[in-house]
């Protein structure tokens, strides 16, 4: 029989990405490693040093940080996530949960996280939500509670609280320790230090006064 070299090499190359793409963070080699956030290694990991195994707690493996309301005052949304310093069982795993308040009419402004794809559930109110792809193609969506929505790795996203009458609320996860936030506007127009204000008018294509009035109400 003959052998099929191309087909072959389609599906090793086709096996090697899945491998590649579904993989986050690095694998542990140990069961847990307790986040020792005391060690004061000079060192630059990608993980927190782990705590001696013989001194591990069940309370390494659990907090209560989500189990409260934050303040919306300040941004209309308040996003509180797990970590290594309140969850110190969660480092290396990969993974994070976070909520997020969000006031009535209240926005997450456009913003991406780098290293993490997200999955949000609605826990209460109503949510408009949506995300753009890097063909610019924008996917929206209104949920309801229990209403889920995935936004992929890196791509730019929002949430609004359609609803005027009552505050929204979500858990979402991450298949990251540290996914990382970035958003659009603050990136571009409130850096530390500024963009150059030539780079924002060409790229932007609106004048000083624009650029003047944007930063200063994004608090810049
Ligand atoms: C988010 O809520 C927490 C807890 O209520 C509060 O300490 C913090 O200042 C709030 N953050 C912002 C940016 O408003
Ligand atoms: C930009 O500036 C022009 C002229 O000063 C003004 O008419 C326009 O409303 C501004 N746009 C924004 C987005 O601030």
């Amino acid at each position: 029989m003959e052998i099929n070299y191309e087909f072959l090499l389609q599906i090793i190359l086709g096996l090697f990405s899945i491998i590649c793409f579904v993989k986050s963070d690095p694998d542990p080699i140990h069961d847990y490693c307790i986040a020792n956030t005391k060690c004061s290694r000079k060192i630059f990991l990608n993980e927190v040093p782990c705590l001696n195994p013989d001194y591990t707690l069940a309370s390494h493996f659990t907090t209560s940080v989500l189990s409260k309301p934050s303040d919306v005052s300040r941004f209309s949304f308040n996003t509180t996530f797990i970590n290594e310093k309140n969850l110190p069982g969660i480092n290396t795993l990969g993974l994070v949960l976070a909520r997020t308040d969000i006031a009535v009419n209240g926005l997450v402004p456009p913003h991406s996280h780098p290293r993490a794809s997200e999955v949000v559930i609605l826990l209460e109110g109503s949510l408009l939500v949506g995300f753009a792809d890097t063909s610019n193609r924008l996917y929206r969506q209104e949920l309801l509670p229990g209403d889920c929505f995935i936004f992929p790795k890196s791509l730019i996203h929002f949430l609004y609280n359609i609803d005027s009458g009552n505050p929204a609320l979500t858990l979402s996860g991450f298949n990251s320790q540290n996914p990382g936030f970035q958003m659009s506007s603050v990136a571009t127009f409130v850096s530390n230090s500024p963009m150059p204000s030539e780079v924002l008018k060409k790229g932007y294509k609106i004048n000083g006064q624009n650029i003047t009035r944007i930063r200063r109400n994004l608090g810049g």
